[in-house]
């Protein structure tokens, strides 16, 4: 089975129903000084939207993107329901990877993870922009998706290709990070 068709499942049987609180790292990272307030922001693999929503809510033009018709269906319902505008796309990330292009002031990432995804999302960010990315890591206790779909400890701290970290958290088998395109360095004349 595919993607689109494992998560439309998912969907269809009740998946994420019961998620619609962002994540808290992210509420936090939105609210930090140096987060912008207002601008191009973009949920990746967003799911039911429970981060599209409450951007578009705090008046990011907000895009979701996502393998799954459904999840962006019920994402749909929720930004109609709380009365905001989420443009939603239709994509398999796996497939397009490599030609992913954008010029998005923040990209929100939050439990979907694809390694060979990752030296490609500063592609979708337009200088002085922003990453925020959280995720499982394997020494997760209770429910998490399998060791594949989870970082290992300490694997974030590294970075990622072409961004600056700007903060970087590890904590029960959570990792997260704010990151930002490298910047070009303008020698002094
Ligand atoms: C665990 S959910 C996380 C949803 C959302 N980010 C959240 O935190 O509520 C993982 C999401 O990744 C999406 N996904 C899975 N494979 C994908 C792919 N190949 N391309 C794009 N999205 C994908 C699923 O449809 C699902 O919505």
């Amino acid at each position: 089975m595919n993607d689109a068709d494992r998560w439309d499942e998912k969907y269809r049987d009740g998946y994420g129903r019961s998620i619609s609180v962002p994540d808290s790292f992210v509420l936090a990272a939105l609210e930090s000084t140096q987060m912008p307030r207002e601008g191009r922001a973009l949920d990746l693999a967003a799911g039911n939207g429970r981060h599209a929503v409450e951007l578009a809510r705090r008046g990011w033009t907000t895009e979701a993107w996502d393998v799954s018709p459904v999840g962006l269906a019920h994402l749909d319902e929720a930004a109609s329901e709380a009365g905001v505008e989420v443009k939603t796309r239709v994509i398999d990330l796996t497939s397009c990877r490599s030609s992913l292009h954008g010029a998005f002031d923040l990209v929100v990432l939050v439990n979907y993870l694809d390694r060979e995804l990752l030296p490609h999302l500063a592609s979708l960010l337009a200088p002085p922009g922003f990453l925020i990315f959280i995720t499982y890591t394997t020494d997760r206790s209770g429910s998490r998706p399998s060791d594949r779909h989870c970082l290992k400890p300490g694997e974030l701290a590294k970075g990622l290709p072409g961004l600056v970290t700007e903060l970087y958290e590890e904590s029960e088998g959570r990792a997260g990070l704010i990151a930002s395109p490298t910047r070009a360095i303008t020698a002094p004349r």
